[in-house]
């Protein structure tokens, strides 16, 4: 039986007190709605997946278009039952729709086969997930007959003392038979204290057709969070940083305190590497094998290849380091950064869009921008390119195997050809060629003496 795919995604998300809709909160490395997305087509081909937009609805289209997802607009937003009149053309007419709300970011493509499979079997028009909750205040009861047929699902705000005390929740996760839902969906009438039309009505809606509604009952509660606050919003990112880091685990990577650590979902990393507490691994970044990443550090975007050591509290963005390389700890490496084989970026050290050779080294204290540095190649503590007259950038160039002496201040455009030496303290404006020593400072003056005549001096006059 052909399957389509509804997820609700119009709302603000009053609860979260924010000026963004509540959907494009992140939790785990991705927005709440792309979770939700990701899960419905491991069941369904884009094309037939319509989520519901209103609030932000270009950021939210935009940020799922890639997917190929459709849209249908909510403009107002009155509640989850007239959010499904908004897609009624976009979505299927016939066999079966599904219905997912946005904010539930942990549900898995697993549990919504279960759903599928279950409507499948069942003569009912509709199923829908419930489980038990210690806690259930602000979600939906589920008022079940001892056959486990839905009578009705009634809200929070609705319920008597007697409903209030039912601890079967309803998880906004449903399975229609589409005919049935879209020739019913009408009767939904605006909510008395609300005015919003609920879609949980449609349980009772179809019990008084004579359809059975039934409840399939999930015991980890723990996928059918549903976001509405900040504090929920901690506790799903919680528990989708641990599934990654419980991933890279089983893969062979060590993770030495994995309640601490951040990986987005994309993040890819090899057999033997070790991360150590409170690192953060960002965005598209891939580690190779048998690395060791310091605590603190934060990798953004960056390629690692094998055996590379990034030292504690070190910063790279878009940048890529070769095997062997190290850098750290405390440095900075940004905007196509490139560390190459076996080369070594000490404490204190800013790379900016500057390529370091193979075994070329910067220990300490400098900043490198806009620069090509040749292999083997030494900068000493404390060395500048000055790469920025106040109005464009300007490169350095560095050939192979030179030493820049410490404290040089190199003024770019400038070159300095392979085998050079700059002496250290240097100011260099001008090319250097291939094996030369370039000395740019003042000459150093010692006057013998000098401390104790300035003393005597001092003595003779008035006070
Ligand atoms: C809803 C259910 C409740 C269930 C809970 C599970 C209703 C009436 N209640 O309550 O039974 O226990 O989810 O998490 O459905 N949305 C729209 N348009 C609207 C309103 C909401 O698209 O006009 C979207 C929201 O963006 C959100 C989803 O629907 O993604 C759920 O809305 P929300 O307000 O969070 O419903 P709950 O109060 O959590
Ligand atoms: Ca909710």
């Amino acid at each position: 039986m052909n399957l389509s795919i509804v997820i609700l995604a119009a709302g603000l998300g009053t609860r979260m007190r924010s000026k963004h809709a509540k959907v494009l909160h992140r939790a785990g490395g991705l927005a709440l709605v792309e979770h939700v997305v990701g899960a419905a087509r491991e069941l369904a081909a884009p094309e037939r997946i319509v989520v519901v937009t209103g609030h932000q609805a270009e950021d939210v289209e935009a940020l799922l278009r890639p997917q190929g997802v459709r849209f249908a607009r909510q403009t107002e937003q009155k509640g989850t039952g007239h959010a499904m009149e908004c897609c009624r053309s976009a979505a299927g007419a016939n066999g079966l729709l599904m219905v997912l709300y946005g904010d539930t970011p942990l549900l898995s493509a697993e549990t919504l086969m279960r759903l599928r499979d279950a409507q499948v079997e069942s003569a009912g028009a509709a199923t829908l997930i419930t489980t038990v909750l210690d806690d259930p205040t602000g979600y939906g009861r589920v008022i079940v007959d001892p056959q486990g047929n839905v009578n009705e699902i009634v809200e929070q705000k609705d319920c008597n003392a007697e409903q209030r005390a039912v601890n079967v929740i309803n998880s906004g996760i449903y399975c229609f038979r589409a005919d049935v839902l879209w020739k019913h969906l009408s009767e939904v009438k605006p909510n008395p204290i609300s005015g919003e039309y609920y879609l949980t009505d449609m349980a009772r809606i179809l019990r008084c057709h004579g359809q059975v509604v039934r409840a399939l009952h999930i015991d980890d509660p723990t996928e059918l969070l549903g976001i509405n606050t900040r504090i929920e919003l901690a506790e799903a990112d919680t528990i989708l940083r641990m599934r990654k880091a419980r991933e890279l685990m089983l893969s062979g990577v060590t993770i030495e305190r994995p309640e601490t650590v951040t990986i987005d979902p994309a993040v890819t990393c090899g057999q033997d590497t070790i991360i150590e507490p409170f690192v953060r691994l960002l965005g598209q970044t891939k580690i190779g094998d048998n690395c060791r990443i310091g605590t603190g550090a934060v990798l953004e975007s960056t390629v690692v290849e094998d055996r590379v050591s990034i030292g504690p509290y070190t910063l790279v963005a878009d940048s890529h380091i070769e095997a062997e390389a190290s850098a750290g700890p405390f440095a900075r490496l940004r905007m196509g950064a490139h560390v190459g084989l076996k080369a070594r970026i000490g404490n204190f050290v800013e790379l900016k869009k500057t390529h370091l050779g193979a075994g070329a080294k910067s220990q300490h204290l400098a900043y490198l921008g806009d620069a090509e540095i040749g292999a083997g190649t030494n900068i000493g503590a404390g060395t500048i390119t000055c790469n920025y007259d106040g109005e464009k950038k300007h490169n350095t160039k560095i050939g192979k195997h030179a030493f820049i002496g410490s404290n040089a201040t190199l003024v770019a455009p400038v070159e300095i050809a392979s085998d050079s030496y700059i002496a250290a303290g240097s100011t260099i404006t001008q090319d250097v060629p291939e094996g030369a020593l370039s000395l740019g400072r003042a000459r150093q003056a010692t006057k013998p003496g000098w401390v104790a005549k300035r003393r005597a001096k001092k003595k003779t006059e008035p006070a």
